[in-house]
């Protein structure tokens, strides 16, 4: 396991990263990070990152003939994109992250091509392309305003947007857990990396996006028309599906006063429907894995807890920090033994359809 801190020139000043479009500062971070970025990433979403592709992929219509995966990073959302005759774009400024996604296993056909670019200067025409999706992307992107512009720029007019993002704490009671989280556990995990304080980056780039907010206003702005939303773990991610600006004076289709569909399908209020067919299937079946694990998790926390309550075992800590502890396994077997009901009763649920 490699500790170490890389030579600053192989990095940057890490406050560089925060600078108005730090394109070379973002591609040196994840080039150094790229090594450990996979296994970090299943470790960081609690493995759950698969299932919240399947809900990007579903938001992408199945007619898009040419789709962009903006911030591609290693290809893990471009699997799911490839339908034959579909052209599937993974740009990224990170070579080393492109290598990652070069060596997936594209057999089968209508792989992807892979491009090195920068988000703020993408190589299409205007209107070129039918669907962008931006897995952990679109919190990198500063000024946010000039991206949105470019995508604007790219979509054709009524194209789709999916972003796919990690968000910082609404206001409630499991924000202070949220934080928590973000301060303290994933700067200790991005130990493990090449680069400790990419992580550090990561948990202060999400309190900075926030739970989005800014970002879905000043896409309104340019004229995106907001089709969907769907949180996750509790809103620490989230997915927004948005329609590109149509010419002054056309309505997007799904808006009061267009032609609407007899007969949508019975999503829960706030969240989209999914496509049916193999990614409903898999998403079901994601779902019951999702829901075992999380009662596993809440069934070994109730275990610990035990431990912790039983007077003849020692453990050495002092009160408040026994005390933090107990709330951290208390809350973590509640909120897991919620979300694996949650979960369960998901799959028994009827698929949506569009
Ligand atoms: C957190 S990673 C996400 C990778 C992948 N989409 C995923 O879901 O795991 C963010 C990626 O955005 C890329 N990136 C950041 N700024 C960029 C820019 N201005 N242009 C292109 N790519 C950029 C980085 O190189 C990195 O690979």
């Amino acid at each position: 396991m490699e500790t170490e801190s890389p030579p600053p020139h192989v990095t940057g000043a890490p406050s560089d990263r925060f600078a108005p479009r730090a394109t070379g500062a973002m591609a040196r971070m994840f080039d150094c990070v790229s090594g450990h970025y996979r296994l970090l990433n299943r470790i960081l979403t609690l493995g759950q990152d698969r299932a919240w592709r399947l809900a990007l992929w579903a938001a992408v219509p199945e007619h898009a003939h040419v789709v962009l995966d903006l911030c591609t990073g290693d290809g893990s959302s471009l699997p799911g994109l490839r339908r034959p005759g579909r052209l599937v774009i993974g740009l990224d400024a990170s070579l080393a992250m492109l290598e990652l996604a070069a060596e997936a296993d594209w057999r089968g056909g209508w792989g992807p091509r892979l491009v090195c670019g920068d988000a703020f200067h993408l190589p299409f025409a205007a209107g070129s392309l039918d669907a962008v999706t931006i897995a952990f992307g679109i919190r990198n992107l500063r000024p946010q305003d000039a991206a949105l512009a470019e995508l604007a720029r790219v979509l054709r007019p009524g194209g789709t947007l999916a972003v796919l993002e990690a968000t910082g704490p609404r206001r409630g009671a499991l924000a202070p857990l949220h934080r928590f989280y973000l301060r303290r556990i994933v700067p200790v995990l991005g130990r493990l990396s090449r680069d400790p304080s990419a992580y550090r980056y990561l948990a202060e780039s999400i309190l900075e996006f926030g739970p989005g907010d800014s970002f879905t206003s000043a896409a309104e702005q340019h004229g995106f028309h907001w089709r969907g939303a769907r949180r996750f773990m509790l809103g620490a991610t989230r997915l927004w599906v948005a329609s590109a600006p149509l010419p002054a004076g056309e309505i997007p289709a799904g808006a009061a006063g267009s032609v609407q569909a007899a007969r949508l399908g019975e999503s829960p209020r706030g969240e989209m429907p999914i496509a049916a067919g193999r990614p409903a299937l898999e998403q079901r079946a994601s779902s019951a894995v999702q829901g075992l694990l999380s009662l596993a998790l809440s069934v070994a926390l109730g275990a610990a807890l035990a431990r912790m309550l039983n007077p003849n075992i020692h453990i050495p800590l002092d009160r408040p920090r026994r005390a933090l502890l107990l709330a951290l396994v208390v809350g973590g077997m509640v909120v897991f033994g919620a979300r694996g009901v949650m979960f369960l009763l998901r799959t028994l649920r009827p698929t949506p359809r569009i």
